[in-house]
């Protein structure tokens, strides 16, 4: 009998991150899709009442025609941007269509700044804050996207791809701050219930979810740049096996995302 054969270092650290980056994309797609159907659907039919047929911070308001744009608005370019990120992260369409990676990469970069700017607008503006500790969080983000957007940028009109990489890598996780907050309020959900603890919005749960939607992302990312660039096997598998986990993990909270906030909100006559 033939033992199956252990992957090198380096191959095993490229199996993880080819793994996470699949669930990440099936549970990207699956909020993408119920953006499109549910604000796209609700846009294009004119009911703009219905749009609060789910919970929302703020929602639709009769009469408040610019703020009912900027939060529609927001939400469509939440998807778009979303969708264009995934592509970005493909090496083979960087390869061999590098004018598609450029023209995609302008309209994620630029959605990404329209979209950290108009959720800057809801926040301080329209005024739609659920709590002390969820804003700072949501802003720390929306701050960090539009400087790791702008720095991306910069860097690749410099044609410095070695910096390009690292920034877009970290705009691409911090625009996903808030897939990574749907999934993670569904895994501490799914965690707590059993033992009883309810999850409110200004409660230190959501808040140690909303501040760890982003600063979890981002202090990975910057782990397996690092185990790149080690020449020692233990940090690469260890990387690959922690890739692996988040991959299982991404795709629980993204199951339970569908099932308990996605598709009931896209039922008709869902209650808000
Ligand atoms: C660029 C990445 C972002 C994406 C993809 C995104 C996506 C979305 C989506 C899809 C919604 C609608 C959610 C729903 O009610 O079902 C939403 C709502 C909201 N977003 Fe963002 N967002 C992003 C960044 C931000 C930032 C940086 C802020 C604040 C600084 C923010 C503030 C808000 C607020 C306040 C709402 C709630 C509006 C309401 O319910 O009345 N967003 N976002």
């Amino acid at each position: 009998m033939t033992l199956p054969r252990i992957p090198s270092p380096g191959r095993a650290l490229q199996l993880g991150a080819s793994v996470w980056f699949i669930a990440a994309t099936l549970g990207q797609w699956a909020f993408v899709l119920f953006i499109l159907l549910f604000f796209g659907g609700h846009g294009l039919s004119g009911d703009l009442a219905g749009l609060n047929d789910k919970p929302h911070v703020t929602g639709y308001v009769p009469g408040d025609t610019f703020g009912n744009l900027q939060f529609i608005a927001h939400a469509l370019m939440g998807g778009v941007v979303t969708f264009a990120g995934t592509w970005q992260l493909l090496p083979a369409l960087r390869r061999r269509w590098p004018g598609i990676h450029r023209w995609n990469g302008r309209l994620f970069l630029g959605i990404s700044l329209l979209g950290a700017l108009s959720g800057l607008y809801l926040t301080w503006v329209r005024g739609s804050r659920l709590g002390v500790g969820s804003n700072v969080s949501i802003t720390a983000n929306g701050v960090l996207i539009l400087a790791f957007a702008t720095l991306a940028w910069r860097s690749a009109l410099r044609r410095d791809f070695v910096r390009h990489r690292r920034h877009a890598l970290r705009a691409f996780l911090l625009v996903n701050g808030v897939w990574f907050l749907r999934i993670g309020i569904m895994l501490a959900g799914l965690a707590l219930a059993p033992l009883g603890v309810e999850i409110n919005y200004t409660g230190m749960v959501f808040v140690g979810v909303s501040f760890a939607s982003w600063l979890i992302p981002l202090t990975v990312l910057e782990l397996y740049l690092r185990a790149e660039r080690s020449q020692r096997a233990v940090p690469r598998y260890a990387m690959a096996g922690l890739l692996g986990v988040s991959a299982l993990l991404v795709l629980a909270g993204s199951a339970a995302a569908v099932a308990f906030m996605w598709l009931p909100a896209l039922r008709p006559g869902a209650a808000p």
